[in-house]
């Protein structure tokens, strides 16, 4: 078999593969010539298992779990899926950003739990959005997506690239209502936001992660949501699926099981470009988004 994957992904394209076998990267498989995953960990001790490798596709944009490295050294081509998740991922970062802000997953839970008592005009208030400073840390395509959508919601943009300085990203957190985060997950980014970086976000400001959960020092941003200084609204955690009990009773955080590209458009459109990153490699043709 010349193609193995972890899964099936989702979509018509799949079918164009022919004959994939689906199966864990735990044994040897001396003629695959293509992987296709979904960010599982491919280090040297995987790759030795499949000598006659060409091509490992990844089903996602964020490609930290795969020793590019490693895979260039033995010749092997690394794929991703730029361009199609970016709608999606900036959505779910504007649901996670008005979801925070107006207290919906708390309302929503007093209205299941049969505890609404009270008449409208009473209590349960929120933070406007529109008005408020929004940071974005990483204005790649899916921060640049999150900027348009700030601006319909009248919000003040401010940016910091991953390839800024320490100051401007100091300022930028320092400066804003809400801080989103949209860097890749590198040896730089590993724990960017750490305890001291959360400390200069403002009293009762809101940090969202739709990016990687190692970037944020998880164990730092617990202590400073169970403290209620601020508020979070994460997708991604440190160590998937596990989400740290102590966030699981809070009102100030809501959480979601990694949905950033979650809509069956971009999933079947990442579906079709590994797809045609594999038959363009097994052609002997250049993929067409390399990392
Ligand atoms: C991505 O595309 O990187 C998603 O987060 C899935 O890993």
């Amino acid at each position: 078999m010349r193609v193995l994957a972890t899964r099936r992904f989702i979509g018509p394209a799949w079918d164009e593969l022919g004959d994939v076998a689906i199966d864990s990267l735990d044994d040897a498989h001396r003629d695959v010539e293509a992987l296709l995953v979904a960010n599982e960990p491919i280090d040297g001790a995987v790759l030795d298992r499949f000598p006659k490798l060409r091509i490992v596709a990844n089903f996602g944009v964020g490609y930290d779990q795969i020793d590019v490295d490693g895979c260039k050294r033995r010749g092997i081509v690394v794929t991703n899926t730029p361009g199609v998740l970016t709608d999606a991922t900036a959505d779910l970062t504007f649901a996670l950003i008005l979801a925070v802000r107006r207290r919906l997953g708390e309302g929503e839970r007093i209205v299941r739990s049969r505890e609404w008592t009270w008449t409208w005009s009473r209590g349960f208030l929120a933070d406007e959005v529109a008005g408020s400073t929004l940071g974005i840390v990483g204005l790649g395509r899916i921060g640049a997506a999150v900027a348009r959508r700030a601006q319909g919601f009248d919000m003040r943009v401010l940016f910091v690239r991953s390839t800024e300085t320490d100051e401007q990203l100091d300022d930028l957190l320092r400066a804003s209502d809400i801080v989103t985060l949209h860097a890749p997950l590198t040896s730089k980014t590993h724990g960017l936001i750490d305890a001291r970086r959360l400390a200069l976000l403002q009293d009762g400001s809101c940090l969202i992660n739709t990016a990687r959960g190692e970037i944020v020092d998880e164990q730092a941003l617990v202590r400073e949501l169970v403290s209620g200084r601020i508020q979070a609204g994460l997708d991604v955690f440190a160590d998937e699926p596990h989400v740290p009990e102590e966030l699981l009773g809070l009102d100030n955080v809501v959480l979601t099981p990694h949905l950033g590209s979650a809509t069956l458009s971009a999933r079947e459109a990442m579906t079709r470009l590994v797809v045609d990153n594999v038959l363009a490699v097994l052609r002997g043709d250049p993929p067409l988004t390399p990392v």
